[in-house]
């Protein structure tokens, strides 16, 4: 195929809107158009705001939006113009039918892909990109290549592997870009296409070419070796706090084997994010459906460990406030479910700020980005809830302080101000282990944190 000159991608969510913009900034001669049914989405992109919050995003943005880079509603002549789609839709876990709670639900892709087959040219290469489960080109491929179109489409396997609140980062610099294809001439051709996007600025030898299945389940496989070492150190955590061992110590002395490395082992309330527990449980589902009970059930563990973390946190709060929150003042610093992100999709905040909420007890949140969605995810629920946007009307005349979040900032207050302004005893339980706790006692406070025996 020769160079493409249009690039379409449907979604123009976390995934489609920063890989867009970072791919159009190193291929200045090619036209991208990040599209969305949604038109206020599609509205903020073109604002100084972006529907996104990314470190790094905005300044891309501004440099190219309207040259090579155009946010816009999708239509079907956008469609006809493109030489490579990319499908940028999400696919939540399927809240009904088949399935429901643990395969993927792919409703957003179908339509997206009968879109493609209506309105796009014969010879358009099909991308996918939002987490699918294994097998789905093959769907792709029977919708649009029909008897009677008579069109033919190349459908590749290019999942994304960035993280939120780095993906500018990760994506000017990615470990590897996976693009699996039909092993083909013609799926060969497409996937060298693809590959030269992304050779504009990766290192040629860091683009892996696989077969599509291998690409598709790679993605949920790496998530879930991810997510697995946060439930195995949270798992250790557990018995830290029963013992005289320490958690980070821990972390520490297996991080520097070269074999287990220091990444991804920091213990915390639990893990969360809209990919990680969507990944394991369609990985759980794929293998109940290849009739591999014990795979699957090792994988779910992983899951259910991060489900009892978040639940032995919320009763550690509760049994030290001598057993009832009931009508307590308590400052919840930090509701994203990482920090530099606005994102709280399976944040572990939802679950503790539910059952706080259940407990009756009264909370003052403080985010500073996630503020607004936060009120979503309590909608209903928050009458005795306070978002604030000031750190020291959450803490005032506060019974304890529970940090969610690792924002920087949270770690460089004042606790010696913050202590007077407290009831006491003060507590503070620190669901990121980002506090000095030697520190904070020496002031007064109680410090529980994960994995340190009280
Ligand atoms: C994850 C993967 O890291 C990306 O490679 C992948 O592309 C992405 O999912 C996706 O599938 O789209 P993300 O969910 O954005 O990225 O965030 P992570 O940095 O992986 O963090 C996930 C959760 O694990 C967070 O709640 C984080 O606080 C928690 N975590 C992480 C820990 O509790 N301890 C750790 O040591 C590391």
């Amino acid at each position: 195929m020769p160079t493409p000159r249009k690039i379409v991608c449907l979604g123009a969510g976390y995934v489609g809107g920063p890989t867009m913009a970072v791919m159009a900034s190193h291929n200045p001669d090619i036209q991208f158009f990040v599209t969305d049914q949604n038109e206020a989405r599609i509205a903020a992109w073109n604002t100084d705001k972006l529907p996104v919050f990314e470190p790094g995003l905005d300044e891309v943005v501004r440099q190219i939006r309207g040259k090579n880079l155009h946010f816009k509603v999708i239509t079907p002549q956008l469609l006809a113009e493109a030489d490579i789609v990319f499908v940028c839709v999400g696919t939540p876990t399927k809240e009904y039918g088949e399935g429901k709670g643990m395969a993927a639900d792919l409703q957003f892709t179908e339509l997206a892909v009968r879109d493609i087959e209506k309105h796009c040219k014969s010879g358009t290469i099909i991308v996918e990109k939002s987490t699918v489960p294994v097998k789905t080109a093959e769907a792709i491929l029977n919708i649009v290549n029909t008897q009677d179109n008579n069109k033919r489409f190349e459908v590749l396997s290019n999942p994304e592997f960035l993280a939120e609140g780095t993906a500018i980062k990760d994506l000017q610099n990615p470990d590897r870009v996976l693009i699996g294809h039909a092993e083909t001439e013609g799926g060969r051709a497409a996937a060298e296409t693809v590959k030269a996007l992304y050779t504009a600025w990766v290192k040629p030898e860091r683009v892996l070419l696989t077969n599509v299945w291998s690409s598709e389940l790679s993605k949920l496989v790496a998530n879930a070796f991810l997510a697995q070492r946060v439930s195995s150190i949270n798992s250790i955590s557990a018995l830290c706090e029963k013992t005289n061992a320490s958690v980070k110590q821990i972390s520490r002395a297996i991080g520097t084997d070269a074999r287990i490395g220091s990444r991804f082992i920091e213990a915390s309330v639990g893990f969360g994010g809209s990919c990680f527990k969507k990944d394991i449980l369609n990985l759980v589902y794929i293998c109940r459906q290849n009739g591999l009970a014990e795979v699957a059930n090792y994988w779910q563990a992983v899951i259910d460990m991060n489900d009892y973390q978040m639940r032995r946190f919320v009763s550690q709060v509760i049994e030290t406030q001598f057993n009832s929150v009931s009508g307590k003042k308590i400052a919840i610093l930090g509701f994203a479910f990482k920090p530099d992100t606005n994102d709280t999709r399976e944040s572990p905040a939802i679950y503790v700020c539910k059952r706080l909420i259940e407990e009756k007890a009264k909370l003052f949140i403080h985010d500073p980005q996630a503020l607004d969605h936060a009120k979503q995810d309590l909608k209903g629920i928050d009458s005795t809830v306070t978002y604030t946007e000031s750190i020291d009307e959450a803490v005032e005349g506060a019974h304890a302080i529970v940090i969610l979040t690792q924002w920087k900032q949270y770690s460089e207050l004042d606790y010696t101000a913050i202590y007077a302004k407290m009831k006491k005893p003060a507590f503070v339980f620190d669901g990121r282990s980002i506090v000095d706790a030697q520190a904070l006692y020496k002031i007064g406070y109680n410090v529980m944190q994960i994995g340190i025996a009280p």
